[in-house]
């Protein structure tokens, strides 16, 4: 039976996975997701969501839910194409399409599928050609990728057909190298040219936190011609002024020409992800679209309270000033208590350590102690690079914050780590 030989070497690969300290095991909460959680029936602190801005368990925004359940209903039971489109999901459309600058945006069920979406539609639709090349057969697109860009990227490009495309992927923000290759793409082009040029980053990196370099990398796509493509996903309704992400920290709101990201981090951190630009092109991922055209429509109840999260943003710049204040005291504390803590202005902060089996054993002896966070080794990170992620909150009051840091000094010195 294939079953059972199916069954077999499933065992064998997960037996690998746990030898290798590879095997992921799941923590329980019990309760709401927020600054402190419930775990084992003990409260620990909460220091490794993406709830950036504490609205996983708001009262406005969990009220804007239950209220929409009572007036819309649980679900839709369609795609949106056929009858799974309410106005509220239009309304929410050009609500975030005015908070990120853009002409229009179209919902997805998470933002890995509009990555999927974006990608698979364009680059393997042959009648994009235009009117220039209309007779010629095929096309081939370039996309320009950093290393360490999402894996729903990596997964998206893998959508695109193999003789649509060229990939080339560039070292970790290293953008001589990315102006190389553009370089040389420009000189000696495939046979009929590029049809598209796509450069295509992360605007925040999780695993450090350090944010693309938007500017230069936008005057390299407006240089070469090539559409610039950025996943926001950890960045929307955490930088910038208002909360708008990436290109408006960088002073280049409404510049970018496609936008994606989620609202299942900071704002609100149900479900729910978004392609944002130009009115044409959203208008294809609504026609075109796999991702977009044979999944469900997003929740009624998401849908009311994610918009929630935008009106409260613009409402108040309390939360996001709360999360700025909060990251700079947290990474300024664990910095003086003699740790090695990365650089940055992102509510991710990475404790650096090192050795894998350190990081193993202190995120364990911090949850013994009351503290939840992340530990990440290779191959999430470059081997010899473990370390623990912290993610702050806006949720975390400064007593959440100062036993995050008493808890961390006192397993960093049980550990041998600090003097
Ligand atoms: C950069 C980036 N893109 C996409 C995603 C996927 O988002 P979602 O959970 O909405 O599918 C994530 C989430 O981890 C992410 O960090």
């Amino acid at each position: 039976m294939y079953s059972k030989k199916l069954t077999e070497n499933v065992k064998k690969e997960l037996e690998n996975l746990k030898q290798a300290g590879k095997f992921k095991s799941e923590r329980e909460i019990e309760g709401a997701q927020g600054a402190e959680v419930v775990l084992n029936g003990k409260k620990v602190l909460m220091f490794a969501s993406n709830n950036y801005l504490g609205l996983a368990n708001h009262p406005e925004i969990e009220k804007a839910a239950k209220d929409a359940i009572d007036k819309y209903g649980f679900g839709l039971s369609s795609v949106r194409f056929i009858s799974g489109t309410q106005k509220l999901h239009k309304e929410l459309e050009k609500k975030l399409a005015e908070f990120l600058g853009t002409e229009d945006s179209i919902l997805y069920s998470t933002n890995f599928m509009s990555n999927l979406g974006f990608f698979a539609t364009i680059v393997n639709d042959e009648t994009l050609r235009g009117l220039e090349n209309s007779d010629a057969s095929g096309h081939i697109d370039a996309i320009y990728s950093d290393e360490l860009n999402h894996a729903s990227i990596i997964d998206a490009f893998k959508l695109c057909k193999k003789e649509n495309v060229i990939k080339r992927i560039y070292p970790h923000g290293d953008l001589a190298t990315l102006e190389k290759m553009l370089e040389e793409d420009r000189i000696s082009p495939p046979a009929g040219g590029y049809r598209f040029k796509f450069i295509v980053t992360d605007g925040v990196f999780s695993m450090e936190g350090y944010l693309a370099n938007l500017p230069e990398i936008k005057k390299l796509a407006d240089k070469y011609e090539a559409l610039l493509f950025v996943d926001d996903a950890h960045a929307v309704g955490v930088m910038g002024k208002t909360g708008a992400g990436t290109p408006e920290h960088f002073g280049l709101h409404g510049q970018i020409d496609v936008l994606s990201g989620t609202f299942g981090k900071a704002l609100g951190g149900a479900v729910g992800g978004y392609v944002a630009g130009r009115k044409e092109i959203i208008e294809l991922m609504r026609q075109k679209s796999r991702t977009y055209l044979f999944s469900n429509a997003v929740p009624p109840s998401v849908v009311v309270a994610s918009s929630k999260a935008l009106d409260l943003l613009k409402k108040s710049k309390e939360l996001l000033q709360k999360v700025k204040e909060n990251t700079k005291y947290f990474r300024d504390g664990a910095k003086k208590l003699g740790f090695d803590v990365l650089d940055g202005e992102h509510p991710i902060v990475p404790v650096m350590l090192g050795d894998a089996k350190t990081t193993q054993e202190m995120s364990k002896k911090l949850l013994e102690k009351g503290l939840f966070v992340v530990g990440l080794w290779f191959p999430v990170v470059p081997e010899g690079k473990a370390r623990l992620r912290f993610q702050v909150s806006a949720a975390h009051s400064r007593e959440h914050l100062d036993r995050a840091l008493a808890i961390l000094a006192s397993v960093g010195k049980e550990m041998g780590i600090l003097r």
